[in-house]
């Protein structure tokens, strides 16, 4: 089965970002991957609300949208009023995650629980029934442009065995480092859904690329 595509707009080019997104809307993508970062949660800013609000209208493609902030369950209205398709909360960031996924869903979005490159897929057994899907981070989330950690292929075996013991029907999101090389692997192993930033963005022929790793 083809994974699904989420082009991370964090690599876009943001003085030329309408032409960017209309690339997305014209490619094979499936998602517009959306990452959120507060400073606190993460060492970087990336963008809020009102820049959001434009590649919202713009976009053709459901938001994939990952928040790397504390306290994720404040921007829920938010998140929503983008019309967001999945909303990415991390297992890290969010003491009562159970609630929280429970919020999500209330306000009519796809929860997903993220987990950071150090935390064992183990702690997900107890709400792995509950979230539409799963995003592994394969870097240190912050940054695009950074190097694949190995040890995330393994982690994907290890959720996929997760996902079929428990019965579960949670997709794997696999975000970081992700090229033609480690996503055809990232396949193999189980993942059903790809983000990729620089490989996409970087790259002479976005669209193609985008094709490129449709077909893995
Ligand atoms: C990292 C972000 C990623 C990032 C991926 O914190 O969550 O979505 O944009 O970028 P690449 O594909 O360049 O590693
Ligand atoms: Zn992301």
């Amino acid at each position: 089965m083809k994974p699904i595509i989420a082009p991370s707009i964090l690599s876009a080019d943001f003085g030329n970002l309408a032409r960017d997104i209309e690339m997305i809307n014209r490619s094979e993508a499936e998602w517009v991957h959306i990452d959120i970062m507060d400073g606190v949660f993460v060492p970087n800013i990336s963008f809020g609300f009102p820049v959001l609000k434009y590649v919202a209208k713009l976009s053709r493609k459901p938001l994939d949208v990952h928040l790397m902030i504390v306290s994720p369950e404040k921007f829920i209205p938010e998140v929503k009023a983008l019309g967001a398709h999945t909303m990415n909360v991390h297992y890290e960031a969010c003491p009562h995650l159970h609630r929280v996924i429970q919020q999500i869903r209330e306000a009519g979005m796809q929860p997903a629980v993220t987990i950071n490159p150090a935390t064992p897929v183990d702690v997900l057994k107890d709400i792995i029934r509950d979230v539409y899907m799963v995003l592994l981070m394969s870097v240190n989330p912050g940054f695009g442009g950074q190097k694949f950690i190995e040890h995330s292929l393994e982690k994907v075996r290890e959720l996929k065995a997760l996902i079929e013991r428990t019965g579960s029907q949670a997709l794997i999101e696999v975000d970081g480092g992700v090229n033609l090389e480690t996503g055809a692997r990232l396949v193999e192993a189980g993942a059903d859904a790809l983000v990729a930033g620089n490989a996409i963005f970087a790259d002479p022929e976005p669209e193609k690329m985008i094709r490129m790793l449709h077909g893995l």
